[in-house]
């Protein structure tokens, strides 16, 4: 499978910092980043043709991650941020390896925010089920922070209850609170959403662990570092007009108009970008 590409002419400002997640929940990074740096033009793909990345294996989810990467360098993107924690977990380095252009991602952010704000240094990750099997929350966790207990959970049933709108539904709410049941169980002061479509959900993971527990969200945290990585590298925009741009790998437009809503974004045209067998 490969993908159409169209090579634009290059920005004299470096380019848009290009964001990339599985499907549309990387537009809660966008609304962090465009709060945080309007003067930044963002361009946006969501894979949604190959959604979910969280069921599949590592090799697949390295050679999406670098495709849908070429696409945005093709854009003459002069940073990578890869919006999805599957793709963080997995492919990463592998990325990092291929291209010249600073890669983030969001699991570093989420991890360091999540020492901050712990306590007890008992925190819980949640995720899609190859985030969670990779163990990049407890590894990154426990590199800056020996003494953190970590628990984890993958919570497959989650991305599409999102997906479906139900933010304020009862089968939402059982289903949150079978999945964080043991998480709470072991004293966790502070939850990882792990996820970027987590953050959607926020108000009802919050209404079932309560106020004791803080929730971490990466879309912020990783803004914060975009923001630092472009000022250590002096590629901050200077012009006022940052603009986004949203391109899907299939039309699944409805999502993406609960997701706009719910973030505050103004998506004006969301382009096609073709998929194609090889
Ligand atoms: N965006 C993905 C993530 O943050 C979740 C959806 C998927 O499984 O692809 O892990």
């Amino acid at each position: 499978m490969g993908l159409d590409v169209q090579t634009r002419s290059s920005d004299p400002d470096g380019g848009p910092i290009g964001v990339f997640d599985s499907g549309i929940g990387g537009l809660t990074v966008v609304a962090a980043l465009r709060r945080l740096l309007p003067n930044e033009s963002i361009f946006y793909v969501g894979d949604t043709a190959r959604v979910p990345y969280g069921g599949k294996s590592k090799t697949t989810i390295e050679r999406y991650s670098t495709e849908i990467s070429k696409l945005l360098l093709a854009e003459n993107a002069k940073m990578l941020v890869v919006a999805c924690n599957t793709s963080s977990a997995l492919a990463l380095t592998y990325l990092r390896d291929q291209f010249s252009v600073p890669v983030l991602g969001v699991i570093q952010p989420g991890a360091a925010a999540a020492i901050a704000v712990s306590r007890n240094k008992r925190i819980g990750v949640i995720g899609t089920r190859a985030t969670i099997a990779s163990k990049a929350y407890d590894q990154a966790i426990q590199a800056m922070c020996a003494e953190a207990q970590v628990f984890s959970r993958a919570c497959p049933l989650l991305v599409p209850l999102i997906e479906e709108g139900m933010f304020r539904d009862e089968v939402t709410d059982l289903t949150l609170q079978r999945y964080l049941e043991s998480l709470l169980q072991k004293d966790i002061d502070t939850l990882v959403l792990g996820c970027t479509h987590y953050p959607l959900l926020r108000e009802a993971i919050a209404r079932v662990v309560g106020a004791k527990v803080t929730l971490v969200d990466s879309a912020q945290n990783c803004a914060l570092a975009v923001q630092d990585a472009l000022l250590k590298k002096k590629k901050i925009n200077q012009r006022a007009d940052g603009n986004l741009r949203v391109a899907l790998t299939d039309a699944t437009e409805g999502f993406l108009r609960v997701a706009e809503k719910v973030l505050g974004l103004d998506i004006r045209n969301v382009e096609l970008l073709g998929v194609r067998e090889s």
